[in-house]
């Protein structure tokens, strides 16, 4: 690859604004609190200038705005961006989330390589967070932010800083050794992160079934206590997984399945453990029922709930919770060839059941049911998958929030709690009987397609009937996998998944 991405690293340091030393300095201002005390202070010592932005009306302090000014030697550092945090009884957590990652990523934009945050101050109550809290978001925030997928662009006119510090302040030593250790943990799921969008923004060309399970070897290798074993097409035959290789046979790059293992220490053998699926292909053309050509570059992200997977295992495997952990990760090519499979063949699954091929785009389901049937078979009795599997749950939900589907309301309910923590957005939708129902063949046990509504009830419906005993939900992240990108968001992949899994794993 042309060249690395930006190495980001997240610090506390005993400072305030007056003491601590970097290119930028940003510092939080609430809407209605211009008489804060620290600010006024700041704006002392910058004869004025705050008061000056805010009278001319160009600062009101909005969540989302920013004020660069310049302190020509004023203070210590040369630049100071006032961060708007909006109405100080309005704040949510995502407000504080968004600031980070804005000044993070002006950080970037103005090539500094040390950027004090001064943001969690005066945070009200209302927002249930604690200061650890607090540490673990503007960590991961920071990563978020300061992210930039060019590892393609050869120009090296667009000069940008090969690393990035992030260094949170506070004067309060009681509150370092709390931020500290929010800290630690968010730099992990920050990173991880990144590490997903890097691989995900990869173009099929250089991420194809064979180099992401390189890829997950290479990342078991390096954490202990991560294993990873590859199913390549040879093992896939001997097992019988027929839906995983009927994807990938169209294609010159051959299906693998991914299974990653992380043991906690001193886990006994017989532990119940928690899967985690995530559909991996590559390239989702269409195969022989092609997508339309518009856009379809895009279906390069269609691996995201497999990276997803890939990520939340390597947080996990730092992160080291108790429980035992599965990430398993099916991926093909869906290519059309003369190899490939095609409307009206019959495929028999790894679990046994046939189903009826109505459609070669309804790829994923065939490959999640290969790997969700495979989690159950290594002991597996909480099963979560993750897929950018259907259109018509973008077309449900939009591109802000994935569709949460399953068989137990309690588990539901628990990556609903995950959600909340760490603002990657789900809302349920149903998958019951009667979606199954539309499911069922009349030549073979099920078909890969429902009928005309109700697209990602009826694609959840189809993998409920390869789940026997376990736990169950479903995360359909088509929308916010591949468009998903606010306007403030480096282009490409926003990582989504690894932050909820992982969550929701250390959660239990
Ligand atoms: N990968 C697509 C789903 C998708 C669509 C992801 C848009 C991201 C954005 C999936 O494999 C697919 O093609 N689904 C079909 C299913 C249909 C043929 C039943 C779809 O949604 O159109
Ligand atoms: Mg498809
Ligand atoms: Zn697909």
């Amino acid at each position: 690859m042309a060249k690395q991405l930006i190495n980001i690293s997240v610090k506390v340091q005993k400072a305030d604004i007056f003491t601590g030393a970097g290119d930028l300095l940003a510092v939080g201002v609430f809407e209605d609190m211009p008489i804060h005390s620290l600010i006024k202070q700041l704006d002392k010592q910058l004869g004025g200038d705050i008061e000056k932005v805010q009278k001319l009306g160009d600062f009101e302090a909005k969540a989302g705005s920013t004020c660069l000014l310049y302190s020509a030697g004023k203070i210590k550092i040369a630049r100071i961006l006032l961060v708007g945090l909006g109405k100080r009884k309005d704040l949510k957590t995502e407000t504080v989330r968004q600031a980070a990652a804005m000044v993070a990523s002006k950080a970037v934009d103005l090539k500094a390589k040390t950027v004090l945050l001064s943001l969690h101050n005066d945070i009200p109550g209302s927002v249930k967070l604690n200061t650890q809290q607090l540490g673990q978001i503007l960590a991961e925030s920071a990563c978020f932010g300061a992210y930039r997928y060019d590892e393609f662009i050869t120009d090296k006119k667009s000069k940008r800083p090969t690393s990035l510090t992030a260094i949170i302040i506070d004067s309060d030593s009681k509150k370092i050794l709390q931020l500290r250790k929010g800290v630690a943990a968010g730099i992990i799921t920050g990173q991880a992160q990144n590490f997903a969008r890097t691989i995900a923004n990869r173009p099929t060309n250089v991420i194809n079934p064979v180099t992401l399970a390189a890829e997950a070897r290479k990342l078991a290798q390096g954490i202990s206590g991560l294993r990873c074993t590859i199913l390549d097409e040879k093992q896939l035959k001997a097992k019988k997984m027929g839906g995983i290789l009927a994807v990938g046979q169209g294609s010159a790059t051959p299906s693998r399945l991914i299974v990653l293992q992380y043991t906690p220490p001193g886990a006994s053998k017989n532990a119940p453990a928690i899967g985690l699926v995530g559909k991996a292909v590559t390239f989702d053309s269409g195969g022989i029922s092609l997508k339309p050509g518009a856009g379809m570059h895009e279906m390069k992200f269609d691996k995201s709930g497999g990276i997803a997977v890939l990520g939340a295992m390597q947080a996990i495997a730092h992160l080291k919770p108790k429980t035992k952990v599965y990430g398993l990760i099916p991926s093909a090519e869906n290519m059309p060839g003369t190899g490939s499979y095609r409307p009206g063949d019959i495929v028999t699954t790894y679990s046994g059941k046939t189903v009826e091929i109505q459609n070669t785009d309804a790829e994923g389901r065939m490959i999640l049911c290969d790997a969700i049937a495979h989690a159950e078979k290594l002991g597996c009795k909480t099963i979560v998958d993750i897929a950018t599997l259907t259109g018509a749950c973008v077309v449900a939900l939009g591109q802000k929030r994935a569709g949460l589907m399953g068989n137990n309301d309690k588990l539901i309910e628990q990556l609903k709690s995950a959600s909340n923590k760490t603002g990657e957005r789900v809302w349920p939708l149903p998958c019951d009987d009667e979606f199954v129902e539309e499911m069922k063949s009349k030549i073979a046990d099920l078909k890969n397609v429902g009928g005309k509504w109700g697209g990602a009830c009826t694609a959840a419906a189809f993998l409920s009937q390869f789940v026997e005993k376990a736990k169950w939900a479903h995360v359909d992240m088509a929308g916010v996998g591949v468009w998903g990108a606010d306007k403030n968001d480096a282009p490409g992949s926003i990582g989504f998944g690894v932050r909820l899994l992982t969550a929701f794993v250390l959660s239990r």
